[in-house]
């Protein structure tokens, strides 16, 4: 097989390699080689939305969940998760502060089975008649294809729902009680409706394979979501997984850096998840080949208990301010934090 660094010149060229060659490459990360990957996702970032960064508002408007993710610290059998649930007022509320600080995406975010179809659809109507100049993305799991239609019709602009893994038994041991085949038959749905699609998966997580990493790559690559949201896996001390180790951020970043060269103008954030096990690490996110950045617009006194992880940042008083921040770290890197939309755009071909 070709060498790391030649795979990574074709990855940049044809933006495909076979499920061996992404595994190699997996398994050849060095300080070398993620130096190597990362100078190109920069570059091809760089040529395609120049020093701009998008800005997603997120909301966590409940952490009631049905679902029991093994990793997840707001599944349904923490007993010490204090649930809460945002009132429209205050969601809207939210939506009205982002808005003052130039926010145009609303990232509605929550554990399942929250809300109903509904009330989703009642809350991204009234959103979107409120602030029209703005998209809402919907992060709430999994649904039917006529709940999504339904939500979709109802002015919803995008769906995150991290894939998780696409390897099929390390998806299953991680989650107990719920089916691989629905998040993609969801994942499909979502795409097939028109919304632009999000998926994503952990790094890191108990049990990962650079097999089943190998097989990450190759589903975003050919499913060709418009979003990708990855972040290091981080236990979180009242689930099953409370003592395993964290992913790593250098693992992150050289995965980041790989999805910039499979799909160049990919919606792609640098997560709170990053931020968290590293100081700098949406910096170095950004740097690596991110192009997107999520401040917190939860009420800060829920954000404590939207705690998916231990250390979570952002959850202080001191955060109330997550935007002033994010701007800060953006600018020190020569970046620029962009007020527009920035929805997904094909490359137009001369
Ligand atoms: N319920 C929705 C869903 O399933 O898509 C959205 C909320 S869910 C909590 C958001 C994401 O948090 C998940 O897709 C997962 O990747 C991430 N997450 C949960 N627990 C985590 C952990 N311990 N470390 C890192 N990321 C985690
Ligand atoms: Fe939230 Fe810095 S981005 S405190």
């Amino acid at each position: 097989m070709e060498n790391a660094f030649t795979l990574i010149d074709r990855l940049e060229s044809v933006h495909s390699l076979s499920l061996e060659e992404y595994e190699a490459l997996i398994l050849a990360q060095s300080d070398e080689t993620a130096a190597y990957a990362a100078e190109k996702a920069d570059r091809v970032r760089k040529e395609i939305f120049g020093n701009k960064i998008y800005v997603r508002g997120l909301i966590e408007i409940s952490n009631i969940c049905r679902n029991n993710c093994l990793y997840c610290g707001i599944r349904r059998s923490n007993g010490n998760c204090d649930r809460y649930r945002l009132t429209f007022d205050e969601i809207l509320e939210c939506c009205r502060q982002g808005h003052g600080y130039g926010f145009r995406t609303f990232v509605l975010q929550s554990g399942e089975g929250a809300l109903d179809c509904d009330e989703i659809c009642g809350l991204v109507k009234e959103i979107k008649s409120r602030f029209s100049d703005c998209a809402v993305t919907l992060s709430l799991g999994e649904f039917s294809y006529e709940e999504y239609r339904r939500m979709k019709e109802a002015g919803a602009d995008r769906y995150l729902l991290r894939h998780e893994t696409a390897d099929e038994a390390h998806y299953a041991s991680l989650h107990p009680d719920m089916k691989f085949e629905n998040r993609m038959r969801c994942l499909k749905d979502l795409k097939s409706l028109g919304y632009q699609t999000g998926c994503g998966f952990m790094v890191g997580s108990p049990g990962q394979t650079a097999a089943a990493l190998a097989k990450d790559l190759k589903f975003i690559e050919t499913f060709s979501p418009e979003m990708c949201g990855i972040g290091p896996f981080i236990p979180q001390k009242d689930t099953p997984l409370g003592n395993e180790k964290s992913g790593s951020c250098g693992q992150t970043l050289y995965l980041l850096s790989l999805l910039r060269l499979i799909k160049p103008n990919l919606l792609l954030p640098s997560t709170t998840a990053l931020g968290t096990i590293d100081p700098l690490g949406r910096e170095k996110g950004v740097k690596a080949g991110a192009n997107v950045v999520m401040p917190n617009l939860s009420p800060v006194r829920v954000r404590k208990k939207y705690a998916l992880y231990d250390g979570k940042i952002c959850t202080g008083d001191e955060s109330a301010q997550c935007v002033g921040c994010l701007e800060r770290r953006m600018n020190s890197i020569g970046f620029e934090i962009s007020s527009e939309r920035g929805d997904y755009e094909e490359i137009k071909k001369e």
